[in-house]
């Protein structure tokens, strides 16, 4: 009896790990965007953005959906060679899943795709001194993420007229990580 119960607990427990790779493409729920995230892949159409000193060059740490629908946006990086952390309030425009935020200009962004409990992927516009400079992101639950995301990401900016050279892997290159 006990072994049939372990092996029932056991199908719901793979049943349950299947449904956690959900892929969604709209009508995100920003709630089950909270919590702890690691920047994975960053894509710019100007490069020095998000080499080394660039100012889109950022670790996130975390979102919050907050209950009036803005969402509170953690990150840190490196800046005058020390790390700095970097608190965002983004609001949300007119239009929804369409979230603003002022950081070296003005920037509009929304999530382009996720899987809640894997990864997530937003496209931002960055308006600055009169030019606009797209770019793309990639954050993971975990430090790192499947290499097909990975691949999948690089389509998207592709999609975008982002190439492939403009993509930073920054899974290893956090200069303020403790370990
Ligand atoms: C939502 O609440 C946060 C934190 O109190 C605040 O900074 C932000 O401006 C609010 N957003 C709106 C749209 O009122």
């Amino acid at each position: 009896m006990k072994l049939l119960l372990l092996s029932v607990g056991l199908t719901l427990v793979c049943a349950h790990h299947e449904e956690k790779h959900d892929v969604v493409t709209s009508n995100f729920d920003m709630s089950k965007i909270s919590g702890e995230w690691h920047t994975i892949l960053l894509a710019s159409d100007v490069k020095e953005d998000i080499e080394e000193l660039g100012s889109m060059r950022m670790f996130v740490e975390s979102i919050q959906a907050l209950d009036n629908s803005s969402l509170l946006l953690k990150y840190h990086k490196k800046s005058n060679g020390e790390c700095a952390e970097l608190t965002f309030v983004s609001e949300e425009t007119e239009e929804e899943g369409i979230y603003s935020v002022f950081y070296e200009g003005y920037n509009e962004f929304h999530i382009v795709e996720a899987d809640y409990n894997d990864y997530v992927i937003f496209y931002f516009l960055n308006y600055h001194n009169e030019k606009i400079t797209q770019g793309m992101e990639l954050y993971g639950r975990n430090p790192d993420v499947n290499p097909q995301i990975k691949k999948r990401f690089e389509e998207l900016c592709k999609y975008h007229g982002i190439p492939e050279e403009n993509v930073q892997d920054l899974t290893n290159a956090d200069p303020c990580s403790q370990d």
